[in-house]
């Protein structure tokens, strides 16, 4: 009896040491995302998504990584004139107005939009007047404005 009773203690003492340990384990592994970032630094400066990284200007826009939708893009700039109407552009949602454009096929309307265009309604900017823009994220504006008006 007196026998039984100690190995019984000595086999929770085990359990409970392994579970201290597995748990004092996970604590090291696991941490805040402040000392994950902490561990990372001598690999390179972790800047996330989200955090202020000192206010230093971000790098130009990558056109994979970074890149900004479509939409992002068009209420940065596109819809200064083409929720407008100003400067005689085709207007956002204008079915009409975009009908014969879009005929010329998506293509024209990227080159036109990447390298700018004087038509007989006015002056499209190139890029839409924004130069950092990349590639990618006009053509994704142009698909953003014009599935809006088809
Ligand atoms: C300063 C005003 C202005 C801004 C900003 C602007 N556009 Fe335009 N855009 C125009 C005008 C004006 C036209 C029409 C030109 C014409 O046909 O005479 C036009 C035409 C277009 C066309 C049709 C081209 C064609 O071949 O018919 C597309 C597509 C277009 N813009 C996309 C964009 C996108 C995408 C942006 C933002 C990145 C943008 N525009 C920003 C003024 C603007």
């Amino acid at each position: 009896m007196e026998h039984k009773t100690t190995r019984r203690m000595l086999a929770m003492a085990a359990i409970l040491g392994l579970g201290g340990l597995v748990a004092l384990q996970a604590q090291a592994r696991t941490g805040t995302a402040e000392e994950i970032a902490e561990r990372l630094r001598p690999v390179g400066e972790l800047c996330l998504q989200g955090m202020d990284c000192g206010g230093a200007p971000a790098p130009a826009p990558v056109a994979s990584a970074g890149a900004r939708s479509g939409s992002d893009v068009y209420n940065s700039i596109c819809m200064a004139c083409h929720t407008t109407g100003a400067a005689g552009a085709p207007m956002k949602g204008d079915v009409a107005a975009w009908a014969d454009r879009l005929a010329q096929g998506m293509d024209t309307l990227y080159a036109h939009s990447i390298d700018g265009f004087i038509g007989n309604s006015g002056v499209m900017p190139a890029r839409g007047g924004n130069p950092n823009l990349s590639d990618d994220e006009v053509k994704a504006a142009v698909d953003y404005l014009v599935d809006a008006s088809r």
